[in-house]
C-alpha cells in the first residue's frame, strides 16, 4: 500500500509539469532574470509571462537547448524605445547571439503568444527606426533555431524594428495563428521587416497574418518539406523563394508548398529570385490558389537578381553558373494587377530597384531566366484583370525555358496556351 503511493508520488514526480512566473521588475530589465529563470527550467516547464504585465526585454537573450518547455507570452513585452540603447546591445562587444530572441536548440519547444487581443504583443518600436530611416545594427526579432519538434502559435509583434521570425535548421514545425503589424503611421518605409524566414525540414505555416515592408514568406537554401497556407500577406514583397546563390553559394531548396494565401497591395505576389554565378538547384516549388489585388507583380521569377547599386544587370547570356530552377507549377492565379503608376515605399533609387526595363506595367507573368538552367516552369489557371482595364501582359524569353510555360513565350500580351488550361 505505502509502496504503491509511494510509486504513485514517484510517477506524479516524473510528469511534473511546472509553470514559472518571470519575474518582473518595474523600470528594469527583465532579460537577467528571463535568462536565469529559463536555465533553471530548461526541461519540462512553462515559462510564463504573466498578462496584465509588460516585460522589458531591453537586452538580447539567447536561450539555452530546451526539452519540453513552452513559453507562453500572455503579457505584453517591449524592446527599449531608445534606438540607441538597442543598437549598443547589436553592435556591442558582448557580442550579439544574431536576435533579440534566439533559441539555440532543443526537443519540443514551444513559443505560444495570448488570443486576448489586448495583450501578448512584442513591441519593437519600429517607428523611430523607420522613421530616421536607421538601418545600423537592426537586431532580427525571434530565432527559433535548430529546434525539433516545435510549435509557434498565436505571437503577435507589433512593429518589429525588422526582420522577424527565422526557423534556420529546425525541423518539424508548426507555425500557425501568428500576426505581425509591421505598419507605418507615417509615410517612412518599414524596411526589411520580413515576416517569417522558412529554413529547415519539414514545417507547417498556416493562419498567418502578415502586414509588412518586405518579403511575407522567404524561403532560403537548405529547406525541405515546406507547406505554408490559408494566410494573408499585406504590403511587403511576396512569397519568396529566395535569394538564393548569392556570391557563388550552392543553394537547395525543394519540395515547396505554398497555397491558399491572399495578397493585399503587395509589390509581388509569387516570387523566385536568385542571383547569378550561384549554383544549386530549387526544385518542385508549387504556388497555388494565390488570390492578388492591387499587385504589381503577381507571378515574378529572376534567376538574375543583382544589386543594382553595385553596377549594370549581368547579360543573360553570359555562360555563369546558375541556381538551377526545375519543375515551378503557378497554378490558380486570381486578381488585379497594378498597373496605376505608383511608387513603392522601398524604392529610394532611380529606376526602382524593382524596375524590370521593357515591361508594360501590365504583366500577370515574369520569367527573366537563363538559358539551359530552368526546366519545367508552368503557369497555368490564371485569371488576372489590370486595374485600367488594358490587356494583361508577360515577359518571357523562349530561348531561355523550352517547355510550353502556359502562355505564350514573348514579351506581349498574355496569351493562354495548353498547359494554361
Ligand atoms: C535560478 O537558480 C538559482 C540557484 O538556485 C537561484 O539563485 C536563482 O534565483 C534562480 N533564478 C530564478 C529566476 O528563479
Ligand atoms: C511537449 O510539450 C508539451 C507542452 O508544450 C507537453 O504537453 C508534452 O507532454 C510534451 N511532449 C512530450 C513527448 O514530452
Ligand atoms: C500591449 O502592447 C500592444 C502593442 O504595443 C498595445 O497596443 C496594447 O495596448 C498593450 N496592452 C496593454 C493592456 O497595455
Ligand atoms: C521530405 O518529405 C519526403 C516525403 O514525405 C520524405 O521522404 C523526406 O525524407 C523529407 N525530407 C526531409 C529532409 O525531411
Ligand atoms: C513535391 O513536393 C510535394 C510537397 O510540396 C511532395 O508532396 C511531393 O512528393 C514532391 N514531389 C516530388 C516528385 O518530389
Ligand atoms: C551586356 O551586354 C551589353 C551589350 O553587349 C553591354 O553594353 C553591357 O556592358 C553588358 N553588361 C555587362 C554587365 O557585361
Ligand atoms: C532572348 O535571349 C536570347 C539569348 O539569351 C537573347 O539573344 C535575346 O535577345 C533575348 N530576347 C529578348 C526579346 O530579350
Ligand atoms: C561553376 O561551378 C563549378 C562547380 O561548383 C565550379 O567549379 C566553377 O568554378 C564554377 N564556375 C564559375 C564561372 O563560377
Ligand atoms: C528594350 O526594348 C528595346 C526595343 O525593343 C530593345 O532594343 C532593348 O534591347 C530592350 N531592353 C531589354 C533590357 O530587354
Amino acid at each position: 500500500m505505502l509502496c504503491g503511493l509511494l510509486l504513485l508520488q514517484a510517477a506524479a514526480l516524473a510528469l511534473a509539469w511546472d509553470t514559472f512566473v518571470v519575474p518582473h521588475t518595474a523600470g528594469a530589465d527583465d532579460t537577467p532574470g528571463l535568462l536565469s529563470l529559463v536555465t533553471n527550467h530548461s526541461s519540462d516547464a512553462t515559462i510564463l509571462f504573466s498578462k496584465g504585465v509588460t516585460y522589458n526585454i531591453f537586452t538580447a537573450i539567447k536561450f539555452p537547448i530546451l526539452t519540453n518547455v513552452e513559453i507562453r507570452i500572455e503579457g505584453n513585452l517591449t524592446y527599449p524605445t531608445s534606438i540607441e540603447e538597442v543598437q549598443a546591445v547589436v553592435g556591442g562587444l558582448q557580442g550579439f547571439p544574431g536576435s533579440w530572441f534566439t533559441f539555440s536548440g532543443g526537443n519540443n519547444v514551444t513559443l505560444r503568444g495570448s488570443t486576448d487581443p489586448k495583450w501578448g504583443w512584442v513591441d519593437g518600436h519600429g517607428q523611430a527606426w523607420w522613421d530616421a530611416v536607421q538601418q545600423v545594427n537592426r537586431p532580427h526579432g525571434w530565432a527559433f533555431s535548430h529546434i525539433t519538434n516545435g510549435v509557434i502559435r498565436d505571437m503577435k509583434l507589433f512593429k518589429p524594428v525588422a526582420w522577424s521570425f527565422s526557423t534556420s535548421g529546425s525541423n518539424n514545425l508548426h507555425v500557425f495563428n501568428n500576426k505581425i503589424l509591421a505598419v507605418s503611421d507615417t509615410s517612412s518605409f518599414p524596411f526589411n521587416t520580413d515576416g517569417f524566414s522558412a529554413g529547415g525540414n519539414n514545417l507547417l505555416f498556416e493562419n498567418n497574418h502578415i502586414e509588412n515592408g518586405d518579403d511575407c514568406l522567404t524561403v532560403g537554401s537548405g529547406a525541405h518539406n515546406i507547406t505554408w497556407r490559408n494566410s494573408y500577406c499585406e504590403g511587403g514583397h511576396g512569397l519568396s523563394i529566395g535569394s538564393l546563390g548569392k556570391g557563388g553559394a550552392v543553394a537547395d531548396v525543394q519540395n515547396i508548398h505554398i497555397e491558399s494565401t491572399l495578397m493585399k497591395s503587395c509589390l509581388y505576389g509569387a516570387r523566385f529570385k536568385s542571383w547569378t554565378g550561384g549554383n544549386g538547384l530549387a526544385r518542385n516549388i508549387t504556388w497555388k490558389d494565390i488570390a492578388f489585388i492591387d499587385v504589381p507583380f503577381p507571378i515574378y521569377v529572376t534567376q538574375n537578381y543583382w544589386d543594382q547599386g553595385v553596377g549594370p544587370k549581368p547579360n543573360s547570356s553570359d555562360t555563369l553558373n546558375n541556381t538551377h530552377i526545375q519543375d515551378f507549377l503557378f497554378q490558380n492565379f486570381v486578381g488585379t494587377i497594378r498597373d496605376k503608376p505608383y511608387v513603392e515605399g522601398s524604392c529610394v533609387s532611380d529606376p526602382c530597384w524593382y524596375a524590370v526595363p521593357n515591361a508594360t506595367g501590365r504583366e500577370v507573368a515574369i520569367l527573366d531566366l537563363y538559358p539551359g538552367t530552368a526546366t519545367n516552369v508552368v503557369v497555368k489557371d490564371v485569371f488576372a484583370t489590370t486595374q485600367t482595364l488594358r490587356p494583361v501582359a508577360v515577359m518571357c524569353n523562349s530561348t531561355a525555358v523550352t517547355n510550353d510555360v502556359g502562355f505564350k513565350c514573348w514579351n506581349g500580351p498574355f496569351i493562354r496556351t495548353k498547359a494554361g488550361f
